[in-house]
Formats: structure tokens, sequence, C-alpha cells
């Protein structure tokens, strides 16, 4: 399969702080990735990084097998950026920044470009200074999708956009796949990445985490049961693989990993009333990778 970005052991160092640990990442030409993790992780270091923007420490990257480093020119013929933090010309209006931008770029889709204002309801001809920042940042988002490059890097492209905006967004990103593009997108919004991506790395301090498909890393973690029962519900502390079963009355919730018959067998003997089964969300993986450990074998009954 073609590869839009690789990166190989790609470092970045601030001194004794690691930003981005070697890090060997491969997207694929045509899919949507994820790129998470919590502030300060290293996902503006690596887009920046990837872009020639800083400078690595180590190692490289290729954007369609150009060195992104060497050949920077060459390379973001192919690509278009949505910065995390940009800066625009405050006494540019909106249609002269969009203007300016497609010149940067080479080449947009013109027919497109007036399209994407009437979906984000963008007003250009106001001046950048009197922009709300999701005003700024629809400028930032026209002008990158209407290039309607290969490869689509965005660094948290929906900051500041409302959520009827965020919908707008999101079918562009639906579209651009279709178009055959492919996207690399930093995100804080777990829901937003659940609906658009393709696969998800998950960066922590710096390291590259989990990287796979959301059914992939449902893998990793624990698929929560809900119970109600007519009675006391069963003692479940020394199963195999349950884990933080918490009893409120008649109610019972606990996570299981592994097989789930063990757990259903002693469900079903106490007669329940209800049962429900629940695959974790992106943000229960996102919180199970980063929150508190879990408590195992050890049962709280309120
Ligand atoms: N120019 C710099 N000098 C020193 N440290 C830096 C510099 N730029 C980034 N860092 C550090 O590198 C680490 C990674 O930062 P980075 O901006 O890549 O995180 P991020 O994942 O994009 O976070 P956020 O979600 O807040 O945008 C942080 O600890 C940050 O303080
Ligand atoms: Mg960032």
């Amino acid at each position: 399969m073609d590869l839009a970005i690789k990166t190989t052991g790609l470092t970045k160092r601030y001194g004794s702080l690691v930003a981005l640990a070697p890090l060997d990442l491969e997207v694929f030409s045509g899919e949507i990735l994820g790129y998470l993790g919590p502030n300060g992780a290293g996902k503006t270091t690596t887009i920046r990084a990837i872009l020639g923007l800083i400078k690595p420490t180590a190692g490289g990257s290729e954007i369609f097998g150009i060195n992104s480093q060497a050949n920077k020119v060459e390379a973001h013929r192919r690509l278009a950026y949505v910065p995390g933090e940009s800066v625009l010309w405050p006494s540019l209006t909106g249609a002269e920044t969009l203007h300016l931008l497609a010149q940067v770029h080479g080449q947009i889709d013109a027919k497109y470009q007036v399209e994407l204002v009437e979906r984000f309801d963008f007003d250009p001809s106001k001046k950048v200074r009197t922009y709300s920042k999701g005003n700024r940042q629809k400028v930032n988002l026209i002008a990158a999708l209407a290039t309607r490059a290969d490869l689509l890097i965005m660094d948290e492209p929906t900051t500041g956009l409302d959520p009827i905006m965020e919908q707008a967004f999101k079918q562009c990103v639906l579209e651009a796949k279709v178009n055959g593009q492919t996207v690399f997108l930093s995100s804080h919004i777990l829901e937003e990445v659940e609906a658009l991506c393709d696969r998800v790395a998950i960066l922590r301090a710096g390291k590259l985490v989990e990287l796979g498909t959301l059914a992939e890393m449902r893998h990793l973690s624990a698929v929560t049961i809900r119970a109600t029962f007519y009675n006391e519900p069963p003692h479940l502390e020394n199963l195999q693989g349950v884990s933080n079963v918490t009893v409120t009355g008649h109610q019972l919730t606990c996570q299981v990993r592994g097989s789930i018959e063990p757990l259903f067998k002693e469900l079903v003997a106490a007669h329940p009333k209800t049962l429900l089964s629940s695959e974790p969300s992106l943000e229960e993986l996102f919180l199970s990778l980063y929150g508190k450990e879990e408590v195992t074998n050890q049962e709280i009954r309120q």
C-alpha cells in the first residue's frame, strides 16, 4: 500500500526534554488517521517536524516518498496544512487571505472554495482582525480544503468551531476521503476521531503508545456489563478477567476482559432482570490509558 507519510526514528528534544521519542509511523494513502494525546504529548511537535518547520533532533520523514526535511518545497506541493495556532494578516479581508493562501499553495479548486465559503457560513468580506476565533479557523480550513491536496495535515482543526460547523467539517473530511485524499488529524475531540478515523495513533509523553483501528483497540480494553437482579447481585470478586465491580442495591456494573462466558454463567445463575453489555468508547479507551489504574479483584458494595 502507498504511504502518504512515513517517519523513521523521528525525534525532537528540547534540551533534556524529549518532546518526541523516536517515532516510526506509517500513514497509508487514502486513510484518515487520528492523532491523539493529552496536552503536551507531542502532537504539534510531530506535525511540525514532518512538515520541516522544526528540525528533528534525529530521524526523518517522507511525504509520498519525498524526504520532507531535505525537499520541503516539493513535499509541500502535495499537502495542505491547518496549523493549531495560526497567524493571519489582521488587515487583510477573509477573501484576500484566502486568495493569498491559494497563491502560496499554487493551485486550488476555485468552485469548491466558493462552496466551502457557503458551507462554513463564512463572510469573507470582513477584515481578519474582526473575526472571532471560530471564523479565523474557518479561513484556515477553507484554504486547506480548497486545495484538494493529496494530504491534509490538520492540527486540532475544529478548535473554536460551533457544533454546526463541526458537522460541516466532518462532512468535508469524509468527502476528502472519498476523493482519495489522505487526512492526518490531530484532535482532542474523541467523538470526532471516532466518527472519522480509519486508524488511531495515541501519543503519551512523546511516545507512541497505541496504533490501530478502533476495533483492534477495543480488544485491549474491557467490556462494561450492567445488570439488575430481582434479588441480591452475585459476588464476582474472584472471577478471571472481571474488574471494577460496583454494586448499588440490586444493580451491578463491572468490566470484563477476555472471555465473558464465566461471568455470564454467574450472572444468569443469579436470575438477572436486565443485562446490558457495551464496548468501550474511544473516550473510555483513552481514559483507561491515561486515567487512574483500574481497581482489580476488589468489589465495592454501596
Ligand atoms: N520550542 C519549544 N521549546 C521547548 N519545549 C517545547 C517547545 N515546543 C514544544 N515544547 C514542549 O514539547 C512538548 C510537546 O509539545 P507539543 O506542542 O508537541 O504538544 P501537543 O501534543 O501538541 O499538546 P497540545 O494538545 O496542548 O497542543 C511539551 O512538553 C512542550 O512544552
Ligand atoms: Mg498541539
